[in-house]
C-alpha cells in the first residue's frame, strides 16, 4: 500500500578524516526521508490531520512531562502542568486516512538496525521524546501486520531486562511491551546496550503509519525506560567522540549527523543557545518577528522534530496574530489561525543573534477549502502544559535550518543551510 521503498533510506557512512570532534568527520549520517505534512496535493489546509495532529503532540508532551515529574520533578519549567490526555476518534482517522496520500506520512524517517545479525526497522528520528521502540515479534495485532518485528531470539546479544514500557495515544489505545538490552546501529555507529522496547501491544494509530517505530533524542529525564537515549549510550560506549547531532530536515536530502555535524550542508558558523535542563531541548530568549515587526520576546522554545508545525500559548499566538494584516481566528478550539493566501506573513525567530526565517512556503499550511482566498499559518495557539512562556518549534521552523543538538554543551544550534 505505501510507497515504502521510496522512505527506506541506505545507511551510508560518512568520510572521516576531519580533526574537528564535532564537525563532521568523527561521525556518521543517515539519509531519511519525509513527504509534507498538513496540506492536500491540491493546496487545501488537511484540518482534520491537523486535529489529530495536534492531539497527538499534546499526548506526547503530557507522556513527557508525567517522566519528567517522576524523573526530575525540580527542572520543570514555570507553569508546566499535566493536562489530561485528549482523544479523538479512530473511526474518523481511519475514514480520513483512505481518502489521502497513505504515503504522505508525518514524520522523518531513516533505517536502523537492532541486534545481531542485524534486523532493519524504518525509525522516525524524534528529537521530542527519548525512548527507543519498535513492534515485537511477539506482537498479533492487526496494527504490527505490515511492521519489521523484532524477534529477540534470533539475536545472540539481545537481553530481556525487568519491567514494561508502556504509552499512551490519543484514539485511547496503547503501545507496550518488555524491556530489552540490544546493539542498536544506527548510521553505522553502534551502541551495544542500549535500551529498547519491543512492543506486542501497537496503538491503531501506527497501522497506517509506514514506520516501524521511534527513536527518541532529547534527554533521559524525559524517558519512560529512564535509560540513556541512543546517542549518549554511544557515547558512553566510545563509539562516537561527542554526543552531538545535526538534523537537515528538507523533502529532499534530509539527512541526520551523529558525532558531529555536517559542514557540508550549511554555511557559516552554527549560533548556539544553552539548554535549560528541563529535559527537552529546550531554549530561552526567544523573539518573533512578523513582517520585520517583534510581536513576542522573552519566551522559551522546545525544538521538536517529531511535531510538525509549531504552537505556542494561546495568549502569544494571538498577539503574534495581530500582527499579521488580514488574519483571524480559524478554527478556535484548536487554535489555528487564517491571513490572506496573496501575502503570507514573514515569520522569524531570534533568540537574540540573527533571525531565522520561516520561508513562505513553510509557514502557509494551505487554503482553508477549495475555493478560499484565506490560508492556515504554521503556528496554532495549544497550550500543552509544556510552561506558561513555552513554544513548541516543530517541523515549519526546523525546516528552514541546520539544526544541532549537542548534550556535550547542553546547546541547541542553528546554521544557514548551504
Ligand atoms: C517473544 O516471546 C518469546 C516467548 O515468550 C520470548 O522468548 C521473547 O523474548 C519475546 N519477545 C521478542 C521480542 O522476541
Ligand atoms: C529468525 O529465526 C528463524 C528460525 O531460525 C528464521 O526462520 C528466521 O528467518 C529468523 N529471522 C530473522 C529476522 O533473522
Ligand atoms: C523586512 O526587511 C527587509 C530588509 O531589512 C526588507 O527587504 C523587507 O521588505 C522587509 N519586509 C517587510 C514586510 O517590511
Ligand atoms: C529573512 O527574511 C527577510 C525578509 O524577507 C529578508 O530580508 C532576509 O534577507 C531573510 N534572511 C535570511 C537570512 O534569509
Amino acid at each position: 500500500m505505501f510507497p515504502k521503498a521510496a522512505l527506506v533510506a541506505s545507511v551510508t557512512l560518512a568520510l572521516l578524516g576531519s580533526a574537528n570532534p564535532v564537525e563532521r568527520g568523527t561521525g556518521s549520517s543517515i539519509p531519511f526521508a519525509k513527504r509534507s505534512g498538513l496540506t492536500t496535493e491540491d493546496g487545501v489546509f488537511d484540518h482534520q490531520r491537523a486535529i489529530i495532529n495536534t492531539i497527538q503532540t499534546h499526548n506526547k508532551h503530557r507522556r513527557n512531562l508525567l517522566n519528567l515529574q517522576a524523573n526530575d520533578a525540580e527542572s520543570m519549567s514555570e507553569g508546566a502542568e499535566i493536562k489530561p490526555p485528549r482523544t479523538y476518534d479512530t473511526l474518523d482517522k481511519r475514514q480520513k486516512e483512505s481518502t489521502t496520500d497513505e504515503g504522505d506520512d508525518l514524520e522523518w524517517a531513516g533505517t536502523i538496525s537492532i541486534g545481531t545479525p542485524a534486523q532493519s526497522f524504518l525509525i522516525d528520528f524524534d528529537t521530542g521524546s527519548a525512548d527507543l521502540w519498535v513492534p515485537s515479534t511477539n506482537c498479533t495485532q492487526s496494527a504490527c501486520r505490515s511492521k519489521h518485528k523484532y524477534n529477540a531470539a534470533n539475536s545472540s546479544t539481545s537481553a530481556m531486562q525487568s519491567g514494561t514500557f508502556s504509552i499512551q495515544y490519543g484514539d485511547g489505545s496503547t503501545s507496550s511491551g518488555p524491556i530489552f538490552t540490544d546493539t542498536v546501529s544506527v548510521a553505522g555507529i553502534k551502541s551495544t546496550g542500549q535500551y529498547l522496547s519491543a512492543v506486542t501491544s501497537l496503538s491503531s494509530s501506527f497501522a497506517t503509519d509506514p514506520i516501524d517505530g521511534l527513536l527518541g533524542m532529547a534527554y533521559q529525564k524525559i524517558s519512560v525506560l529512564g535509560r540513556p537515549p541512543f546517542v549518549n549510550q554511544a557515547k558512553s560506549e566510545g563509539s562516537i567522540q561527542s554526543a552531538v547531532f545535526g538534523m537537515k530536515l528538507a523533502h529532499k536530502g534530509s539527512e541526520l549527523y551523529i558525532g558531529g555535524t555536517d559542514t557540508s550542508l550549511y554555511k557559516g558558523s552554527v549560533e548556539y543557545h544553552t539548554v535549560t535542563g528541563s529535559g527537552f531541548w529546550q531554549i530561552s530568549g526567544a523573539s518573533a518577528l512578523v513582517n520585520n515587526k517583534t510581536t513576542n520576546t522573552g519566551f522559551q522554545t522546545v525544538i521538536d522534530s517529531g511535531t510538525t508545525i509549531m504552537y505556542g500559548p494561546p495568549s502569544a499566538v494571538q498577539s503574534f496574530y495581530a500582527s499579521v494584516p488580514g488574519s483571524s481566528v480559524f478554527d478556535s478550539q484548536n487554535g489555528f489561525y487564517q491571513f490572506p493566501c496573496n501575502s503570507v506573513p514573514q515569520v522569524a525567530f531570534s533568540w537574540g543573534g540573527r533571525s531565522w526565517n520561516v520561508s513562505a512556503a513553510n509557514f502557509n499550511l494551505g487554503k482553508t477549502s477549495s475555493t478560499s482566498q484565506y490560508c492556515v499559518g504554521a503556528l496554532a495557539g495549544q497550550d500543552l502544559g509544556l510552561g506558561s512562556n513555552v513554544w513548541l518549534l516543530g517541523d515549519s521552523y526546523m525546516k528552514n535550518v541546520y539544526s544541532v543538538f549537542s548534550f556535550d554543551q547542553n546547546s541547541v544550534g542553528f546554521a544557514t543551510l548551504s
